[in-house]
């Protein structure tokens, strides 16, 4: 954090990896649980671009996750961390063992990577798709399609804690959130620039607790209101507490475009998001950083007890790898990828998102967009 917080790198829109260069190493992690078989039909996908879009890519496998740590106690060894960094995505499934104690894996492999990668963005589209099922009365594709930009890198996930006098009854206990200027400015600065470029209803939302968290959210809104008037007068800028953004993404979807949030309460709102769209099976998600390597995700766990069943619902991670590809510089492709998967879940083919439900196998569901994309 500390390099972080001395260069202002947040104006600087460059990246890493040339947009479109066609040929791409990407690092594939499938993880635990159903991970590698939601991943692999992933892999057959863009296995099947390469033909008709004149894509190359060169995938490496990573063994990390539960059962790694189980067998050699290695969460993410710098070796493997070192040659992360020399691909140009990484295609994750999932991390979580249910024989791992909570914490271990997460801190130790997904949040490790982000951090130390510096994937200081979190997107999360919450898109709802035709034919696919909402929990939500009345509202369809056309009210249900906004991104939420959650803050990737800090706040309560980074911040300073600890406790003292453990299992004692004075036991005392604190986790801090804290935010830089810094890493506000240049998640606003990403949100803003998305917003722009989307181009749909050109608003952009701040959720926060400005009501409450008096201290963390003001720098948050102050940094917003003052970067949308200096270079973004055309962005509509709208403020909602957290718990007032829960129950407007249940009652009125249509309101949101795009919504930009700190690293919890975007963790916390992206699931709600999930299930308006859906559900897990159908929810992917991107950890960006603009300057240097992204990973790709279904947001979803690795639901072990659906684990080598082949009923596990694929097409999270297809659509995290069609993410994957729109970052690449990859338009065509991806909304190629995006298309098919429209075209199949409006063929009536899928009966629910739902793992062992489909009415389709796993692996069904990665041939039929191999074959059809
Ligand atoms: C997510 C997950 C992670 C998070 C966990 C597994 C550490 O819930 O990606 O949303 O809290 O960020
Ligand atoms: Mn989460």
């Amino acid at each position: 954090m500390a390099k972080s917080l001395t260069e202002d790198k947040s104006k600087q829109q460059a990246v890493a990896v040339p947009k479109g260069k066609r040929s791409y190493k990407i690092a594939v992690m499938g993880g635990d649980g159903t991970g590698p078989e939601v991943v692999r039909e992933g892999v057959k996908v863009l296995h099947a671009l390469e033909k008709s879009a004149g894509l190359s890519f060169e995938f490496t496998d990573f063994d990390l996750g539960g059962a790694r740590y189980l067998k050699t106690g290695e969460t993410l060894p710098e070796t493997a961390l070192a040659e992360l960094k020399k691909f140009d995505a990484i295609y994750l499934g999932a991390i979580g063992h249910p024989d791992v104690k909570p914490g271990i894996l997460e801190k130790g492999v997904l949040l490790r990577l982000r951090f130390e990668l510096d994937q200081y963005i979190n997107l999360r589209p919450v898109k709802l798709y035709p034919g696919v099922e909402t929990p939500i009365k009345d509202k369809g594709p056309e009210q249900i399609d906004y991104v939420v930009i959650r803050e990737n890198t800090g706040g309560i996930y980074t911040g300073v804690g600890g406790v003292n006098m453990k299992n004692t009854p004075q036991e005392v206990a604190v986790q801090s959130a804290v935010y830089s200027r810094f890493q506000v400015d240049r998640c606003l600065r990403y949100a803003f620039e998305y917003t722009r470029a989307r181009n749909k209803r050109k608003t952009l939302a701040l959720c926060g607790k400005t009501n409450v968290l008096t201290f963390l959210f003001d720098l948050w809104e102050r940094a917003f209101h003052e970067m949308g008037a200096k270079d973004y007068s055309e962005i509509r800028r709208d403020y909602y507490h957290v718990d007032a953004t829960c129950m407007w993404m249940v009652k009125n979807p249509e309101w949101f475009d795009v919504i930009v949030t700190d690293n919890m309460f975007g963790d916390i709102i992206t699931d709600l998001g999930a299930m308006t769209q859906g559900g897990m099976g159908i929810a992917a998600g991107g950890n960006i950083n603009p300057d240097g390597v992204s990973m790709f995700e279904p947001i979803g766990g690795s639901a072990p007890k659906y684990t080598g069943k082949n009923v596990i619902n694929p097409l999270a991670a297809i659509c995290a790898g069609g993410m994957m590809l729109d970052h690449l510089g990859e338009r065509e492709a991806a909304q190629r990828l995006e298309n098919t998967v429209v075209k199949l879940l409006q063929s009536g083919k899928m009966k629910s998102m739902s793992a062992g439900k489909m009415g389709m196998s796993t692996s069904d569901v990665g041939d039929w967009i191999a074959s059809n994309i």
